[in-house]
């Protein structure tokens, strides 16, 4: 089942925050609605983020009562501000909203303004988010057996944070590459770093792949560096929310932490991402924005207080990676390896190059 999908004029998905105890799929019919989804995590995974953001913008064009094209078009811009202030770092969701806006500005432009043109463009919104997640699954196969290509048969690798099924439309970055190697019979085992604070690592990277019979163990965050110290961890994956043009990551918080030890301790490290995750308009790391949440993801568990009441809380959810410390960036367009700002970019070209290929394809 895709992790987010259009059913009955609603956006749908399984909500993440109730995993691994419960599966259960959440409704969204509008778009605050649908921004919520984001913020507060039912889906979260900066490519399952995209393809909700894709379906936030067909449904503010179903639900719009506008007649013309223009009073469409104003609409579809309110709901992009609604939907893109949901979360700020992962730049999938902005990528997404764009690609729809574009879209519908593209159409309209070359339409008279009339009640048959809106409607061409409501189907039009809706076809280009089911295209978008389709894509996602397509990519996400590619960039996983790009990545297997670096993985030695028999490797211990060390995951961090959900890159997997739950983190995109389908199959997942880091986590695709795991698959990749399964599918192959690699003979591969994964050390999965629970991830503090919301756990994604114990929660939903260990479900995913306890389900897949992948061989793996749950660390604690901390037991990370004794592993790679003691030659425990060949290769380690991860993905991103962002990567800037010089090839630095935004990643789950704890992603620079790692690391730094595995190059202490040379190992290679990969991050997994999409070209829709590069974004060429930020010159480095320090740009990306960094998301902040509340302090109950790091004074609770489970709604259980680990802490004094009223503790004060510091709960920045990323950091960023300099490029440095990574060997390459799996994308779907093959491996970038240094210089960075050079290969990414050729990626970058390939990626749009592709989804163009493909828009016309379907036409
Ligand atoms: O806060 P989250 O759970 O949305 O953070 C997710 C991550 O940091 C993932 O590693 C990243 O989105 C890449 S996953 C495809």
């Amino acid at each position: 089942m895709r992790t987010v999908f259009w059913q009955d004029g609603q956006v749908k998905m399984i909500d993440q925050r109730l995993l691994p105890g419960e599966e259960v799929i959440a409704s969204f019919p509008t778009v605050p609605e649908v921004a919520r989804s984001i913020n507060e995590m039912y889906v979260r995974g900066a490519p399952a983020i995209g393809a909700t953001a894709a379906y936030g913008m067909a449904l503010a064009a179903r639900l719009s009562q506008a007649e013309n094209v223009d009073a469409l078009l104003d609409d579809l811009r309110r709901a992009k501000d609604t939907l893109d202030a949901a979360r700020p770092t992962a730049v999938n969701l902005s990528w997404a909203t764009t690609r729809l806006l574009t879209l519908a500005e593209e159409i309209a432009a070359a339409a008279p303004s009339s009640p048959a043109s809106a409607d061409n463009l409501r189907q039009a919104l809706l076809d280009e988010a089911e295209a978008l997640a389709d894509e996602d699954v397509r990519i996400n196969r590619r960039m996983g057996f790009n990545g297997a290509e670096v993985v030695p048969e028999g490797a211990n690798l060390l995951h961090h944070c959900n890159t997997g099924s739950l983190a995109t439309v389908d199959f997942g970055t880091a986590l695709g590459v795991i698959y990749a190697c399964h599918e192959q019979g690699k003979n591969i085992h994964v050390w999965v770093d629970e991830t503090r604070p919301r756990l994604q690592g114990a929660r939903l990277t260990a479900w995913e792949l306890m389900r897949a019979e992948v061989p793996m163990h749950l660390i604690a965050d901390n037991a990370a560096g004794h592993l790679m110290r003691t030659g425990q961890v060949d290769v380690v994956v991860f993905g991103a929310d962002r990567v800037a043009a010089n090839g630095d990551v935004a990643n789950k918080i704890g992603t620079y932490k790692v690391a730094v030890v595995a190059r202490e301790n040379g190992i290679p490290v990969y991050c997994v991402a999409p070209t829709s995750t590069v974004d060429l308009d930020l010159p480095d790391g320090d740009h990306i924005p960094i998301e902040e949440r509340g302090p109950e993801e790091v004074a609770e568990i489970g709604a259980r207080a680990i802490a004094p009441t009223d503790v004060p809380v510091y709960n920045p959810a990323f950091d960023i990676t300099p490029f440095r410390y990574i060997t390459g960036i799996v994308t779907e367009e093959g491996i970038c390896y240094p210089p960075f700002d050079q290969s990414l970019r050729a990626a970058v070209q390939r990626g749009r190059a592709a989804i163009e290929a493909e828009r016309s394809e379907r036409k």
